[in-house]
């Protein structure tokens, strides 16, 4: 199998310097030598995992630049560009165009009026894009996607402020395997993951606070933030090996591992045909 393909961009200008979800707070700021380190290391340990990690120049005036996750979707050679709900993070969009398309990916655009955040708000568990909506992405834009990949999308409502994007309260561990946080979701959107996938390991609360379900997946690796001891129990007991990388800095501003990463060779290249 080709190794895994990760787009990441180092923090240099990461701040909080808005409130766009609760875990922002601008008083509260934060420090941008352990930003720095601890975003090294998230580096340094997929590059060990045998991911290729492409890099991205940082911006002065892009705090979020960060997060590559919401840079779009990738599907096959296709780069699905996001719109974004709020305006200090829509001025990311050129950046991130701009190095797709150097990159030599087509980019391509939802329509006018919808939003759309990216890997952060679609994962595919298997053939089907699990689809967050609500709080940042909304259903037209992920119908748009649908019937553009061709692939069957199931919107799940995100009804918690504190998990705003999918990625952080739902994580797929491999076709027909994922981990969630139940209490981001209503019964609907439960109902929705349990009948469509037949492992699901529950993330309890402590656990999904401290980000656990927004863990990067390589093969049976999963790098997530530091401190999710009883999540970490649980995928070793499925088979998986936790390698935990203290990210308490990123989950000042909402994110965590899988946020600050986006799968370029699609987050379910395994599974094209
Ligand atoms: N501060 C960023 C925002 O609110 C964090 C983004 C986290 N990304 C993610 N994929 N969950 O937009």
């Amino acid at each position: 199998m080709p190794s895994p393909r990760i787009l990441m961009c180092a923090p240099d200008y990461y701040g909080i310097e808005y409130e766009i979800n609760p875990w922002m707070s601008k008083h509260r700021g934060s420090s941008p030598d352990r930003a720095q380190a601890q975003w090294r290391k998230l580096y340094e340990t997929l590059v060990g995992l045998g991911v290729r990690v492409e890099l991205m120049t940082p911006q002065p005036g892009l705090p979020d630049l960060v997060f590559t996750a919401n840079a779009g979707l990738m599907f096959h050679q296709a780069f699905y560009s996001s719109r974004f709900r709020h305006e200090v993070r829509a001025r990311e969009t050129p950046y991130f165009d701009a190095w797709m398309g150097g990159a030599g990916y087509s980019v391509h655009t939802l329509p006018e009026g919808t939003f759309f955040e990216g890997a952060g708000d679609a994962l595919f568990c298997g053939k089907s894009l699990f689809a967050g909506y609500r709080i940042r992405s909304d259903v037209q834009g992920h119908q748009y996607l649908g019937q553009a990949l061709g692939r069957q999308v199931l919107p799940i409502e995100l009804v918690n402020p504190y998990f705003y994007h999918l990625d952080t309260c739902f994580c797929p561990l491999a076709p027909g395997e994922a981990i969630y946080h139940p209490e981001a979701f209503d019964a609907y959107g439960r109902r929705v993951l349990e009948v469509h996938i037949p492992k699901l390991l529950a993330v309890g609360q402590p656990d999904a606070h401290r980000f656990g379900c927004n863990a990067v997946v390589v093969g049976k690796t999963v790098v997530m933030n530091a401190g999710c001891d009883e999540l970490a129990a649980c995928l070793r007991a499925l088979g998986y090996t936790p390698v935990p990388v203290e990210l308490d800095e990123f989950i000042k501003s909402g994110g965590s591992a899988k946020c600050l990463t986006l799968r370029l060779d699609g987050e379910e290249a395994a599974v094209w045909e």
